[in-house]
Formats: C-alpha cells, sequence, structure tokens
C-alpha cells in the first residue's frame, strides 16, 4: 500500500502568557496513512486533535519531528512551492469553515478551482449541491447564510477539488443526522477511488466507520485501532487513566 502521509516523532510547542513559557501540546507523535484510507482522530476537547490536524497537513510547522505528505516535505518548501502543493493535492475542511463571507456561496466553491486554472463544471457543482441537501441559494453571500450551509459549502469545496489528500476537522458538526451521512458517504466514496482522508470527530458512529481511528489525550496518541467497533472507540474514550 502506498504511505501518503508520514509523520515521525511530531511535536508541537506553543509559547504562552506574558514570561513565553512553553507549553508542549502534542508529544511525540508518530503516524503513517495510506493512499485510500480513511483516518479518524478522535479525544476529548483540547486533547490537541485540531492542532495535529494542522501540523499534520502542513498548516503549522512542528516544533520537531518531520511530516511527509506524498513523498514532499511541506516545511522545507519555499511559500510560493509550499502554496502551489497545498492548492493541487490538498483539500481541508476546517472547523472554523475558513470562507470568504464577501464572496458568494458558489464563488466560495470554485475559488481553488479558479486558482488552479481549472475547468468549472457548473452543472456538476449544482448537482453535488442538491446531493448534499444545500437548500440554499448559491448565489448568496456566505455571511447569509446559516451555520450548516457554510459548512456544505466548505464541504462542496473540497469535493469538487479532486485531492488526494483531504483533512477535515470536524465536517459535520453544525448539520442534522441525515445531512451527515451523506456527507460522511461522499468521503468514504473517495476513500475508496483512492483519495486519503483524515478527519477529527466527536461523533462516534462515524468513526467507526472509518479504516482506522486514532485516539488522543493530553497531546499523546493513545490507540490506534483498526477497523474499529463503536463499542471499542466508545471503551478506548471513556478509560480512565492511571
Ligand atoms: N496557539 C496556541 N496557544 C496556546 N495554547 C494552544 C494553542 N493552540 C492550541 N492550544 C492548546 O492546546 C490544546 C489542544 O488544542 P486543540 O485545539 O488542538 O484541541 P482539540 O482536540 O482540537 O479540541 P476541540 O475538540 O475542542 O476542538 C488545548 O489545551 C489548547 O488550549
Ligand atoms: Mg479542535
Amino acid at each position: 500500500m502506498k504511505q501518503v502521509i508520514n509523520i515521525n516523532h511530531v511535536k508541537k510547542q506553543v509559547s504562552i502568557g506574558n514570561h513565553k513559557q512553553d507549553l508542549e501540546i502534542l508529544h511525540d507523535v508518530s503516524l503513517t496513512v495510506n493512499a485510500g484510507e480513511f483516518l479518524s482522530i478522535i479525544g476529548p476537547s483540547g486533547a490537541g486533535k485540531s492542532t495535529l490536524l494542522n501540523v499534520m497537513s502542513g498548516l503549522s510547522r512542528p516544533t520537531s519531528g518531520q511530516v511527509i505528505l506524498l513523498g514532499t516535505d511541506p516545511y522545507h518548501l519555499r511559500a510560493a512551492k509550499a502554496a502551489a502543493f497545498r492548492r493541487d493535492q490538498i483539500g481541508f475542511i476546517f472547523q472554523s469553515y475558513n470562507l470568504i463571507p464577501a464572496l458568494p456561496a458558489f464563488d466560495n466553491i470554485v475559488l481553488p478551482l479558479r486558482l488552479a486554472h481549472k475547468k468549472i463544471n457548473r452543472e456538476k457543482i449544482y448537482k453535488l449541491l442538491k446531493e448534499i441537501n444545500f437548500e440554499a441559494d448559491p448565489s448568496h453571500f456566505v455571511s447569509a447564510l446559516s451555520g450548516g450551509e457554510q459548512q456544505k459549502v466548505a464541504i462542496a469545496r473540497v469535493l469538487v477539488a479532486n485531492s488526494r489528500i483531504i483533512f477535515a476537522d470536524e465536517p459535520t458538526g453544525a448539520l442534522d443526522t441525515v445531512s451527515r451521512r451523506i456527507i460522511f458517504g461522499l468521503l468514504r466514496k473517495l476513500a475508496n477511488q483512492g483519495a486519503c482522508i483524515v478527519m477529527v470527530t466527536h461523533d462516534i458512529e462515524m468513526a467507526a466507520a472509518t479504516d482506522v481511528a486514532i485516539t488522543l489525550r493530553d497531546g499523546r496518541l493513545e490507540k490506534i485501532i483498526k477497523k474499529p467497533t463503536a463499542t471499542e472507540l466508545f471503551q478506548a474514550l471513556s478509560e480512565e487513566r492511571v
């Protein structure tokens, strides 16, 4: 199987407070994700899930350790090359959506395609929006949409981009059960077609439908569970630490 993401002994420290004290929020995390694999990251609030996703995806440089995506260390690319690498190979669905409020929903969705000078297939995009139950008007500004609709715009933007790696931070947190299942199904399909998907989620049922789940606690990788069941994940999350 082809390794797409490789992180080795990754640590992340941040400076806090007036005295610039160092706080380590990721401790020595190593992990491999293969092509076609759907990996979920679970763990309590504050465990470091978003931090890990940002470090893994080339957005936040680790304090030490190495990140390799598709054979490339994104932190060793010059700024322009790093931006092109991200644009061409990687899709992000952020916990905070990261949309441009002053642009219509449609323009937000096609922005990565426009930046990459790729063809925009309007019909395909409208079909996708219908498939994910996006009921607002795509010509409306993002700032006028509800949280769930904004989340769907962020998801559509990634689904149309054909990225080889998708990082998603609680991509369905603001959605109803039906939309959540549909979107999970679309991500699953992309993984089956060879994409590599890394998703942070609080939803144990959803994590149980991924290929591998990892549990994080206090910035440490606790468990790697292949073909997880909901019961196993629930137990892993509720275990008391000694
Ligand atoms: N830039 C920063 N400066 C200081 N502390 C930070 C910074 N970024 C993250 N942290 C701290 O690191 C820890 C992990 O944060 P992170 O956002 O990765 O958690 P999370 O697992 O994604 O939580 P949630 O489930 O609530 O989204 C938290 O205690 C957070 O307060
Ligand atoms: Mg988070």
